[in-house]
């Protein structure tokens, strides 16, 4: 007889069957929901290229707040979008800089929610570069060891507004140590730092920089952010950020990295948060708003499949309509 023995249909057989040998599942719990908080009053903006993603000013954030924790996420990321910038983003460690305004703010509202702060400072300087410029006659550098101190400031000042995890984006060398050190010194060796390890120089951040403000006023960030052709070195990026003890790691963007994703689940011990990033957002409502693709089922399947890639925890625009559709699943 020519029939096959083996028949990997007799699983499909039935909707009730294939959630019994679904292997990867994806939960609300898995979903870290970003939000950009904005100077201002009665601010509510659509980021044109983001539709859907908005600025709130502090006025305004509740509204965000109370439709994110009622859809069950559990945690949210934040970046500030300060109204003045300097050569060193002083705005980035003020007391009352508009990220430590919106973390006392998002704590005192919902004690339950991690809080968790994006630590850079493109936003916060004059030239949009994620450290402190060199000028010299070869031309411009960035600082590696003079950006660090005003990192750990940053991260301690985020911690002392009431920060549950830190996280550094900025691609120094020894950013995890810098921090680690400042925020123990501080009293704050309880607070976790969630370090975005594994950081390419992508044009998925286009969206973003618009967002953001953030967009370098000269050159590029090749000189700390990684190459993307390059996979051996990712390995040695998280290799220095859990010896210096980093609590995640995060390799961004998403889905033209789902190999370094693997790559480090299989290596370490660490959660692995995966950052779903703006074009990658973009790119799907652009295409969901011409009618071209079923929105729920590709954010679904994305999501899923940088599951089953070994994230453990997935940092999304999507985050509110995929807790929505999760629910009504
Ligand atoms: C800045 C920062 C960027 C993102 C998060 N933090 C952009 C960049 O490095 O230019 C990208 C997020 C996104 O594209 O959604 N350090
Ligand atoms: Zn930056």
């Amino acid at each position: 007889m020519a029939f096959p023995t083996v028949r990997h249909r007799r699983l499909r057989s039935s909707a009730a069957m294939r959630e019994l040998v679904k292997e990867t599942i994806l939960g609300v719990n898995d979903l870290i929901s970003p939000i950009f908080v904005t100077e201002g009053e009665g601010v509510k903006e659509e980021i044109a290229s983001m539709p859907g993603v908005y600025h709130w000013s502090l006025d305004t954030l509740e509204t965000e707040l109370a439709e994110t924790v009622a859809l069950g996420i559990k945690a949210v990321l934040i970046f500030g979008v300060p109204d003045s910038k300097d050569a060193i983003g002083t705005s980035a460690f003020e007391e009352n800089g508009i990220m430590q305004r919106a973390i006392r703010k998002i704590k005192a509202l919902y004690p339950n929610l991690v809080v968790v702060a994006d630590t850079c400072l493109c936003q916060y300087t004059d030239h949009g570069h994620c450290g402190v410029v060199h000028t010299a006659e070869c031309g411009v550098t960035i600082g590696n060891d003079d950006s660090l101190e005003l990192l750990a400031k940053t991260a301690v000042s985020q911690a002392q507004a009431g920060a549950d995890i830190i996280a550094p984006s900025n691609m120094m060398d020894g950013f995890v140590t810098a921090i680690r050190g400042a925020l123990d010194a501080a009293g704050f060796e309880n607070t976790p730092i969630m370090s975005y390890s594994v950081k390419y120089s992508s044009a998925y951040y286009g969206p973003f920089r618009e967002a953001a403000h953030s967009t370098p006023q000269f050159g590029d960030r090749k000189t700390y952010q990684m190459d993307p052709a390059n996979a051996r070195e990712a390995l040695r990026e998280a290799e220095s950020d859990v010896a210096e003890g980093a609590d995640f790691l995060m390799v961004k963007p998403g889905l033209a990295y789902l190999d370094i994703v693997r790559m480090l689940c299989d290596r370490y011990e660490l959660p692995i948060a995966i950052y779903n990033v703006s074009a990658e957002y973009s790119m799907v409502k652009a295409a969901a708003m011409q009618g071209w693709i079923d929105e729920k089922a590709i954010v679904l399947e994305t999501l899923t499949g940088m599951k089953r890639a070994g994230a453990d925890l997935i940092i999304t625009y999507h985050a509110k309509d995929a807790a929505r559709w999760l629910r009504s699943e």
